[in-house]
């Protein structure tokens, strides 16, 4: 019988769906679950690349048992220390009390730091100290049970040699990924990575792939968005090795001949390229008025051929899926009611959300209202002066009631947002 865990000879898939987790990172609402991944390299020397969140620490450890039976594991690589990845080191380390634990520097002072496991660095400094005269592609060790490797070093596991790659701030500081040259894989951390369990099939080849990709752009836009840069320098860096024919993150499928097309959007969603043509309009609205003013743009839009409308009430739509459609779609019309002189409170949470992940730009345009003393639209304008966005067309305010009146300046921000799609 085949095992579909193996998905490349000698590398078995030992991590868990959680199909209960109500919040990813106490935010991030799960629709389809999630996978914590983690992988189990069977060589002349075996090795564990990342462990897996804490409640299903027994799971991992049944599932290596699985694999190796009594043999001893000799390696625990540390890509990434969130505790998503990292939370079973504890019970790892006591199933297996040889074990090395591989990291760098940064790594091996967090483990310390979250979990008071002993690595010999001494928590919080000295740890690259530790690691200095390491000799050229080997790392060192700073005690029985740990090895400190920097950007480049090899790991000879018999067959196969692993080398780490650092790949900082995609998406803490001390994010690596762990290659392998004879299997032209590359075990990359959160990078990749997608929410959704993996029903059956582990890799892109075993399973139905389609509804990843929007939840790898929500993935992306909400936890990894900030760092654009670091993950375009990430991706250079990637380029650099030989092709990569087995990509395996730490959530989602491992992707093998869908990989390029998974590349080219982490490409794109990293420069803040938008992946399709589309108006977004996000709006808030307790009595309706600002919700008429939404639904009159969006009929305008049509009306000019625009076929792409994505509508988020932002009291409903959790601001997840709304973040992701920004970085989707080409234009962003946002909406608001006036609010004790303010936003009204979720349309504050997008604009805060989009600034603080710096979209570089975006087709803009706004709308709002009041009753007594206007704000919202004023404040929506600084909003886009502060990302430097210009505004395609003039703000449409309403005072009080929505009224017919206004439906030949909703036309012109509908005019303008088509001319550019
Ligand atoms: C708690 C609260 C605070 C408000 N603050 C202001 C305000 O500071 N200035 C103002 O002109 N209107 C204010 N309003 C009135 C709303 O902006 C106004 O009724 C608007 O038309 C509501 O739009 P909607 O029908 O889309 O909810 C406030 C309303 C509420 C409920
Ligand atoms: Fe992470
Ligand atoms: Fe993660």
């Amino acid at each position: 019988m085949k095992r579909v865990t193996e998905f490349v000879p000698g590398v078995h898939y030992v991590g868990a769906n959680d199909r209960t987790k109500h919040r990813f990172e106490g935010l991030w609402p799960l629709p389809h679950g999630v996978s914590y991944n983690a992988y189990l390299i069977e060589d002349e020397k075996v090795a564990l690349v990342d462990t897996i969140d804490a409640a299903f620490t027994e799971r991992l450890l049944s599932s290596v048992r699985e694999v190796i039976g009594d043999r001893p594991v000799d390696y625990l690589i540390i890509n990434h220390m969130e505790p998503d990845h990292s939370a079973s080191i504890h019970a790892v380390r006591q199933a297996w009390p040889d074990i090395t634990i591989v990291g760098n520097a940064k790594t091996l002072q967090m483990v310390e730091g979250f979990y008071g496991v002993d690595v010999g660095c001494g928590v919080g400094a000295g740890a690259a100290g530790a690691a200095g005269g390491s000799g050229a592609g080997l790392g060192s060790k700073t005690s029985a049970n740990s090895l400190i490797v920097k950007d480049g070093d090899t790991l000879s596991l018999g067959a196969r040699t692993l080398q780490f790659h650092l790949i900082p701030m995609v998406h803490w500081p001390e994010t690596m990924v762990t290659y392998v040259a004879a299997e032209g894989l590359v075990f990359s951390g959160d990078a990749f990575g997608t929410f959704g369990t993996l029903d059956g099939g582990v890799t892109d080849a075993q399973l139905d792939t389609a509804h990843y990709r929007d939840e790898m752009v929500r993935y992306y836009s909400n936890i990894v968005g900030k760092y654009g840069v670091p993950v375009q320098n990430a991706l250079r860096k990637l380029a650099s090795l030989p092709p990569l024919r087995t990509v395996c993150p730490t959530h989602g499928p491992v992707w093998t001949g869908e990989f390029p097309q998974v590349l080219d959007l982490y490409d794109r969603m990293s420069r803040y390229e938008p992946l399709e043509k589309g108006v977004v309009i996000a709006y808030g609205s307790m009595y309706g008025n600002t919700a008429q003013t939404a639904e009159r743009l969006a009929r305008e839009l049509a009306a000019r051929g625009v076929r792409r409308v994505v509508m988020h009430d932002l009291s409903s739509s959790h601001a997840s899926f709304v973040l992701r459609d920004v970085f989707k779609f080409s234009a962003l019309v946002i909406g608001s009611p006036t609010y004790n002189m303010h936003l009204y409170p979720p349309v504050q949470a997008l604009v805060d959300d989009i600034e603080l992940r710096g979209v570089p730009s975006r087709v803009f345009a706004c709308f709002g209202g009041f009753t007594w003393a206007g704000a919202a639209v004023k404040k929506l304008s600084e909003f886009a002066d502060r990302m430097g966005w210009e505004q395609v067309a003039p703000p449409v305010e309403v005072k009080q009631g929505y009224s017919l009146e206004k439906t030949a300046a909703i036309a012109a921000v509908a005019e303008a947002v088509a001319a550019k799609m």
